[in-house]
């Protein structure tokens, strides 16, 4: 038997004590299992390594410990390699190749759902009625949420070979039921 979501909600909390760093996991898992979901992959799986991916930042909140040295904490609790692997992919600093569906679509959800949370908090309604054309515009304004790479979101929907706005609206879509947990409005 494979890991739990639970599983990895409890090794997230006990490393992560920050709303900001909790939340992130929370959206990220949203578009990363909606998209496990839509291609028929193992969802429970996808969710953990999706939940784990920054689960080392509060502890190595830098680019020459996260994620790498949190690989063997998550080896020493007993997650598997394909967890391991998967963490590791999404940082870019680690050049590791990104060859199969769950690692492009957790690299693609990764900073797009920073972007969208951030488009949400300037909403009155949050996401309840934001659309991909207004996160598109957004994307543009190099001020608006400038920790956000613009290059990875454009990058990660390319490589999961999805059209950019059809992403964002896959991924809005999956984090609306969860928006009140993300603190947003609406
Ligand atoms: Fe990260
Ligand atoms: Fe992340």
């Amino acid at each position: 038997m494979g890991p739990t979501r639970e599983q990895a909600w409890e090794t997230l909390t006990r490393y992560t004590k920050s709303e900001a760093l909790r939340r992130h996991a929370l959206a990220v898992d949203a578009g990363t299992g909606a998209y496990a979901r839509r291609f028929g992959e193992d969802e429970e799986l996808w969710r953990v390594v999706a939940l784990l991916h920054d689960f080392d930042y509060e502890i190595h909140p830098t680019l020459d410990k996260h994620p790498q040295d949190g690989a063997p904490i998550l080896r020493e609790e007993g997650y598997p390699e394909v967890v391991i692997e998967g963490v590791l992919s999404h940082a870019e600093h680690l050049g590791l190749p990104r060859d199969t569906p769950l690692k492009k679509t957790l690299f693609a959800c990764d900073e797009l759902s920073g972007f969208i949370h951030a488009c949400g908090l300037v909403r009155p309604d949050g996401i309840a009625t934001l659309e991909p054309k207004s996160v598109r515009k957004k994307l543009k304004q190099p001020s608006f949420a400038a920790g956000v790479h613009r290059e990875e979101v454009y990058r990660g929907a390319e490589e999961l070979g999805v059209d950019l706005d059809e992403h964002i609206a896959f991924v809005v879509e999956a984090m609306r039921p969860i928006a009140g947990q993300l603190g947003l409005r609406g």
